[in-house]
């Protein structure tokens, strides 16, 4: 049978070698110069691939795949001598700094696979701790720097991107790599934590009193953050201003951000573009919080641990829970009730959708919805118009944008998640397309490109793009493998 399945792998490689050649290189490193070795994603990669009809989809697979592990995983071992659990640094790729939110979703694609192989659950495992410490150093962060005694090692950017910035609590420069504050990097911290258990079982990380003072912490954080801005004036929980030219970069009001009004909703003073939110209650990232808020709870209910903790993850995840259906779900002059992208709860709300997850878009692939929930489907409606949302890029290869990167570009990990959250598959196949011809000749996810010439592009080494395409493959060859042979 196992001679079967090789000689039929080789009579495929045979055909395609004959048909059709890959128009983008293997663009991986060689094998001594990856950071990162596992055998387990190796066979993945091959054993996908023979599903891989088209030779440029099948390289951009095999090139992107494993792009986290080959070229971004710093280090994997043991935290130090007297507290020996696994810790793990992943940078975002061209920038040298762990954001929570892109490290979560860098390794995405390997969790279910961490099941079976333990120097995999050993990374992932040592990701959850490191983001627990860091979030435990300063929780209004959205990236930092590796523990001091590891920052020798490694080429990092002399500066602090904070160190011009006025901000409440003040970050530590050392340790703080950017001090804004988005809900969705601490409910990744989270995500990352219930995905885990939920794909592996394991619990480790519940021994760690670092992840359970870090989920405390967490639900402080986000307590302080449900009051409004008019609550808590002069006692502000956090503030931020940067000497810029760009409105994005900074908060109006010294600081403060546009006010919002107490509604149970936690303020988000960033979106996961790092750009500021314009309402701080914003949706799509509220809505991970309640995922994580309950996914976390959850597991301590399942093993009977920290019931306390466990119940006020519940309570806070039904108050935020509550408070999107009644504030977050809104009108829309087309297409009847969708959730909006940013509310103020005095009544002010926003439209569009921003291409960087949690999104709106995103919203049922990290199980806040289902796929054919009535209110999502409109909302999807708004957000994949050029009509209606703002920064949707209109032109050849169309699609999600972000204000992030200007008007008119699409970004690659949108165009996967409009493949990965749709119930049509003449769509699927068309984000696949989509994605296939416009890397430019790299074999490489950008951050960004212009929508009617792709080879116009931003970040040619930006690792949660590549991984989102790992993702959206291994989708398709498990939902929909027809599409892709
Ligand atoms: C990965 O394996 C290659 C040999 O295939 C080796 O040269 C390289 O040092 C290994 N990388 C790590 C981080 O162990
Ligand atoms: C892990 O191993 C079990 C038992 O051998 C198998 O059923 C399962 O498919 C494996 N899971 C993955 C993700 O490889
Ligand atoms: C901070 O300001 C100085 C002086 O204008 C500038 O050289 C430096 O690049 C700024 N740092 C950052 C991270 O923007
Ligand atoms: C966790 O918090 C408790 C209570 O505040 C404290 O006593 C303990 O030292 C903390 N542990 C760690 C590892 O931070
Ligand atoms: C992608 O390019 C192929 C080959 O050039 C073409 O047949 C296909 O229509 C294009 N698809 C999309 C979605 O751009």
């Amino acid at each position: 049978m196992a001679n079967f399945k090789i000689l039929f792998v080789c009579i495929l490689a045979f055909v395609h070698l004959v048909v059709g050649q890959s128009e983008v290189p293997d663009a991986r490193p060689p094998p001594s110069e990856r950071l990162y070795n596992s055998s387990t994603i190796e066979n993945v990669i091959l054993d996908v691939s023979s599903r891989i009809g088209d030779p440029t989809i099948r390289q951009i697979f095999q090139n992107c795949l494993p792009s986290t592990l080959d070229t971004t995983v710093l280090w994997t071992r043991s935290r130090s001598a007297e507290f020996p659990i696994p810790y793990t640094y992943i940078i975002t790729g061209d920038i040298q700094g762990m954001w929570l939110r892109d490290s979560t979703y860098q390794v995405n694609p390997y969790v279910p696979y961490a099941r079976n192989d333990s120097e995999l659950r050993e990374l992932i495992l040592g990701l959850i701790n490191t983001q627990a410490e860091m979030i435990l150093s300063y929780p209004f962060a959205n990236a930092y720097f590796p523990l001091e005694h590891w920052q020798a090692e490694i080429d990092l950017p002399p500066h602090s991107a904070a160190e011009n910035d006025t901000v409440h609590p003040p970050p530590d420069l050392t340790k703080v790599f950017e001090a804004k504050f988005e809900v969705d990097s601490l409910a990744s911290f989270l995500y990352l934590t219930k995905y885990f258990y939920e794909e592996t079982g394991n619990t480790e990380f519940l021994d760690n009193p670092f992840w359970k003072n870090a989920t405390e912490l967490v639900i402080q954080t986000f307590r302080d953050l449900q009051a409004g801005t008019l609550e808590v004036l002069d006692n502000e929980p956090y503030k931020f201003t940067r000497p810029t030219r760009t409105q994005t970069e900074t908060q109006n009001l010294y600081g403060l951000g546009n006010p919002s009004k107490t509604c149970g909703l936690i303020r988000s003073f960033f979106r996961p573009s790092d750009d500021s939110t314009i309402f701080q209650y914003l949706i799509p990232s509220n809505a991970m919080a309640v995922v994580g808020l309950r996914g976390v709870a959850q597991i301590l209910n399942d093993v009977g641990r920290f019931p306390e903790l466990a119940n006020e993850l519940s309570l806070l995840a039904t108050q935020v829970h509550v408070a999107i259906t009644r504030h977050g779900i809104v009108q829309h002059p087309q297409f009847g009730q969708v959730y909006a992208y940013e509310v103020d709860c005095y009544g002010s709300h926003l439209f569009m959708d921003d291409a960087n997850f949690p999104s709106l878009l995103s919203l049922p692939k990290f199980g806040f919805v289902e796929k054919d929930d009535p209110i999502y489907l409109n909302t999807r409606q708004y957000i994949l118009s050029p009509d209606w949302n703002p920064y949707y890029a209109r032109g050849l290869y169309g699609g999600v944008g972000s204000p992030h990167t200007g008007l008119q570009q699409t970004w690659h990990m949108a165009v996967c998640m409009q493949g990965m959250t749709s119930l049509d598959e003449v769509e699927m196949s068309r984000m696949l397309w989509t994605v296939r011809n416009t890397t430019a000749g790299t074999g490489f996810m950008h951050e960004s490109y212009d929508v009617n010439d792709p080879s116009e592009f931003t970040r040619d080494w930006f690792a949660w793009a590549n991984t989102v395409l790992g993702d959206f493959i291994l989708y398709l060859d498990k939902e929909y493998p027809h599409l892709l042979l």
